[in-house]
């Protein structure tokens, strides 16, 4: 409600502000322009006038004009042509050509063309002043609802990030506190939550931005190859090591370095880089020199950190370096409140790659997307949209544009009540997730795993020990 009333004033405040409207006036004969300039100056317009369609055109590259009335025979480029280029490159713009008696047709092509309407030549006073106004005030109104648009987009997102839910709203106002900061931030949250979208946000809100924004994925660099990429080396440091290396770090120099996968970085490499971060230097394999850095460290992971320290599987004291501020994205399905938004933005941003329209989405489908779990979060939910903007034969998204999974299971209640239903034991219902989710997943273990939010080897454990019950 408040913030609906906040858009108003914003609007309100927005078109006051504006220029006051000027009309453009074309035509070759002099005294018809002084005329025309006298007529509606009179009612209080701002007018400018040109003398042909090329003088207008150069108009208007330097002035925006919401209404051209202009004369369709002109020696040098006439209204025809001008009409074109206003529909080409301005096509906020409304154009009034005026006509000679007896020419009808060239109105009537104006008019399919794109002319907003026609004036015929003796002009009548009355008629122009009201189709001034009427160009006049769609010309505007247009304007008000693009830039109405423009703010609710401005409202409820950051950069890319769509959301409106409370949780986002806090991420959208720590990413603003934290950008210009010099501390490391690490930022958690399950497969598929925007992890990675959000450490662009914050590097290009910083004063780094014009520097590089570098990402490693730990995980899908080999063990043995990660450190010379993150660090870089010196030729001959190693038998394949034919020349010199700079290192991703080197790369992020005033920048960003985005280590995803955090959790999956070896214990041999987690002491070098705590290291790295607690002397501000970093090291070339083989290098006995030591180069100052000067890099921000963003870290990411979908598993729990603190567990993997309790586990002595990730270092304590670089848990702590890494995670001066954290930020915490949470599960789609505890902002349900976004998913509307986020299935428009995502539908939006899909058919401008597609070329299709499509209007929105049905009541009956967008309530199964509101009610489904999201197991793989907004990754998930852009995946489904996509395939349903593909499929989709009429101008909303049906239900029938939808994978049968969300179609037929109704959210997480409803998984419940089939288990309960089934008396299922707690085993049961976990092994029963994890083949659903693999089966969701293709078969690929390593998203599964992190789907699950547990690490691959106990994915490995626990589909063997599925296996020996089956
Ligand atoms: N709030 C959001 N608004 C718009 N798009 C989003 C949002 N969150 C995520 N996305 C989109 O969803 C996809 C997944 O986001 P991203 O890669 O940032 O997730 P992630 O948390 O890094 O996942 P993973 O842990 O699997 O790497 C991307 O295409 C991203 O653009
Ligand atoms: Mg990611």
């Amino acid at each position: 409600m408040s913030s609906a009333h906040t858009n108003d004033r914003q609007l309100e405040e927005a078109v006051m502000t504006q220029p006051m409207p000027c009309i453009l006036i074309v035509d070759d004969e002099l005294e018809m322009r002084q005329l025309l300039r006298e007529l509606l100056e009179e009612e209080g317009y701002q007018v400018e006038v040109a003398s042909d369609g090329q003088d207008a055109i150069d108009r208007m590259g330097h002035r925006d004009f919401p209404v051209v009335l202009t004369d369709l025979r002109m020696k040098g480029m006439g209204g025809l042509g001008l009409l074109e280029h206003v529909v080409r490159a301005h096509p906020e713009t409304n154009l009034v050509m005026m006509t000679a008696f007896g020419t009808v047709e060239s109105a009537v092509e104006a008019m399919k063309q794109g002319a907003f309407d026609y004036l015929t030549k003796p002009i009548k006073t009355d008629e122009l002043l009201l189709t001034i106004k009427k160009a006049l005030s769609e010309a505007l109104l247009r304007q008000e609802v693009q830039q109405l648009r423009q703010h609710v987009t401005r409202e409820y997102s950051f950069d890319q990030i769509l959301g409106k839910s409370k949780p986002m709203k806090e991420i959208f106002d720590l990413i603003r506190r934290v950008a210009d900061s010099q501390t490391n931030i690490l930022i958690t949250g399950e497969s598929g939550t925007g992890k990675e979208l959000v450490a662009k946000a914050i590097h290009f809100n910083s004063q780094r931005r014009g520097a590089p924004f570098v990402p490693v994925n730990c995980a899908a660099i080999p063990e043995l190859l990660l450190e010379s990429e993150l660090f870089g080396h010196v030729r001959g440091a190693f038998t394949d090591a034919k020349t010199d290396k700079r290192g991703l770090f080197e790369e992020a120099q005033g920048g960003t370095l985005f280590l995803d996968e955090i959790s999956e970085m070896p214990m041999m490499l987690q002491a070098k880089l705590l290291r790295a971060v607690q002397e501000r230097e970093i090291r070339r394999v083989g290098a006995t020199k030591s180069l100052s850095m000067n890099v921000r460290l963003i870290a990411a992971t979908n598993v729990k950190l603190a567990e993997e320290v309790k586990a002595k599987r990730f270092r304590e004291d670089l848990f702590y370096r890494l995670n001066v501020i954290e930020i915490r994205l949470p599960p789609l399905r505890d902002r349900r409140e976004d998913i509307p938004l986020l299935v428009h933005g995502l539908l939006h941003k899909s058919l401008s790659a597609q070329e299709k329209q499509v209007e929105g989405v049905m009541e009956s489908a967008m309530a199964r997307l509101m009610d489904y779990a999201w197991p793989g979060n907004v990754r998930e939910l852009e995946n489904v949209i996509e395939r349903a903007a593909t499929l989709t034969q009429g101008n909303k998204i049906t239900l029938d544009d939808l994978p049968s999974g969300i179609r037929e299971i109704t959210g997480e209640g409803q998984i419940i009540e089939d288990a309960a239903e089934h008396v299922m034991s707690l085993e049961e219902l976990e092994h029963a997730y994890i083949r659903r989710v693999l089966e969701k997943m293709g078969g690929n273990k390593y998203q599964t795993a992190h789907v699950l939010g547990i690490d691959r080897k106990t994915l490995y454990r626990k589909l063997s020990e599925m296996e020996a019950k089956a």
